[in-house]
């Protein structure tokens, strides 16, 4: 190891904080250090490659070392590298704007930058209390979630999340928040209490569960219903069929807002540029954040129906509401500078288009004893593990931990593979390459993660 090798080691150990990191499992050995990326892959401080099995954490659509990307970055900070969108505005910002809002279904028109996924969550919340104060309903205020749905970390983002084990150490949080199920079909048995369920029927009664919600805490208290297209944590959960379709008409039955978490399922992530339009449906807002620059520079947004900007377009009401960086200039060029090529090579048309395959290739290890279940869409897959694939029977806190922690996530990694071993859920591993990848990376992920895989069942 060179002596710059070693002090980058050393300063990780002592003086950064890692985020959701449990620094113990770092006490014997060095910090895993990525330095560089190229395509689908990224190299460590020793120089070793990895396929980047999760587009950094779902950010990377187009891929790592776009020097257009760079270029776009250097540019706008040459020319303006920082000025706020409070009461000004810069070009980048609103070009910015009107291409989101051109890509958006419906009227969501009105783009709220900020710089990341839980501040856009954040302002959704605060929103939809303003908007109902301003439109005479003021005790509109609580907001509807999934269970195990990770909505981000600010205190409002967080109250919204439905993963007890990230909240309890914060409480008391934000009041007025309200959980239901999520869209887990592979568990509707244990869900519902009923057997044998169609994914259609289980759409239904989950979606119901939302009105029951609403019902039970009034529907004049309630603001929002705030879910993802695919719900990433628990492992990808699909919507069955027709469920986004009875959730908006309950919305629109009680009048309460329908906010479309896509900070991940944004941006080809699952084939279409939002999310809600791979399952044909509009909400009244959209989250999102991560692949609108690919990661080359930090940017998130709340994009709102016009009808929801139109309280606040006359008289002293404003929305008290801001960030420094948000909308930042550089990340606003860069998140053109990305949809620019996202147009140029076809990005949704190649997920799409390779949909099928990666699925194939994640569906031939359902001969493996402890694949339970593989689910998804677009280039966003998880696969649940279990012990006992008759049953479903899943793992004890104390295995999953041992599998998990103690087992897969490294073997994957020092097999080549960066990707995410959760255990939020029941455990799974989850997979989002970048949008550039095709069936070279689909059948390098399929190798090592059944060399990976049988080398854990036979540990247990
Ligand atoms: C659905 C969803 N919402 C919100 C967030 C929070 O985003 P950020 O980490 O950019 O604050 C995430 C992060 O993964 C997310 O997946």
């Amino acid at each position: 190891m060179t002596q710059p090798e070693h002090d980058v080691l050393k300063a990780a150990q002592d003086n950064l904080w890692l985020h959701f990191t449990r620094h113990s499992a770092y006490q014997q050995s060095e910090i895993p250090t990525i330095v560089r990326g190229e395509g689908s892959y990224v190299y460590d401080i020793h120089g070793k490659r990895y396929l980047d099995g999760l587009a950094g954490l779902f950010v990377v659509q187009v891929g790592h070392g776009r020097h257009e990307l760079a270029e776009a970055a250097a540019k706008q900070a040459q020319e303006l590298a920082f000025f706020p969108l409070w009461s000004y505005a810069h070009p980048k910002a609103a070009e910015l704007a009107q291409r989101l809002a051109a890509h958006t279904p419906g009227e969501l028109n009105r783009v709220f930058f900020t710089t990341g996924g839980g501040e856009a969550v954040e302002t959704a919340w605060k929103l939809a209390k303003q908007y109902y104060k301003l439109v005479g309903k003021p005790l509109k205020h609580k907001v509807i979630s999934r269970q195990i749905a990770y909505h981000g970390t600010p205190q409002g983002a967080l109250s919204i999340t439905g993963i007890p084990a990230f909240k309890q150490m914060f409480e008391p949080l934000v009041p007025g928040s309200v959980r239901v199920p999520n869209t887990n079909h592979y568990r509707a048995d244990e869900i519902t209490g009923v057997s044998g369920m169609t994914p259609e029927e289980y759409g239904f009664w989950a979606a119901e569960r939302v009105a029951r919600a609403i019902e039970m805490e009034g529907p004049d208290t309630v603001a929002a219903v705030f879910a993802e297209p695919v719900q990433n944590a628990g492992g990808c959960f699909p919507p069955p069929p027709g469920y986004f379709q009875r959730l908006r008409e309950i919305c629109d039955e009680y009048d309460v807002l329908l906010v479309s978490d896509e900070v991940i399922c944004a941006f080809g992530r699952l084939g279409t540029m939002f999310g809600g339009q791979k399952f044909d449906y509009v909400p009244d807002i959209i989250t999102c954040a991560k692949g609108m620059t690919s990661g080359y520079s930090p940017i998130g947004a709340m994009i709102a129906h016009e009808r929801l900007f139109e309280p606040f377009k006359g008289g002293d009401t404003m929305f008290a509401h801001g960030y420094t960086f948000g909308g930042h200039p550089v990340s606003a060029a860069v998140a053109l500078a990305n949809l620019d090529i996202f147009e140029r090579e076809d990005l949704l048309g190649h997920v799409t288009a390779n949909e099928p395959r990666f699925r194939q290739t994640l569906d031939d290890l359902r001969d493996l004893p402890i694949v339970g279940d593989v689910r998804g869409s677009g280039y966003f897959w998880g696969i649940e593990l279990v012990k006992d694939k008759a049953t479903k029977e899943t793992f004890s806190a104390d295995e999953s931990e041992r599998l998990l922690r103690g087992f897969l996530s490294k073997a994957l990694f020092d097999a080549g593979l960066y990707c995410r071993a959760d255990d939020r859920g029941d455990p799974v591993i989850q997979l989002a390459p970048p949008l550039i990848a095709g069936q070279k990376e689909f059948d390098e992920i399929g190798e090592i993660l059944r060399g990976v895989l049988t080398e854990a069942w036979a540990q247990l």
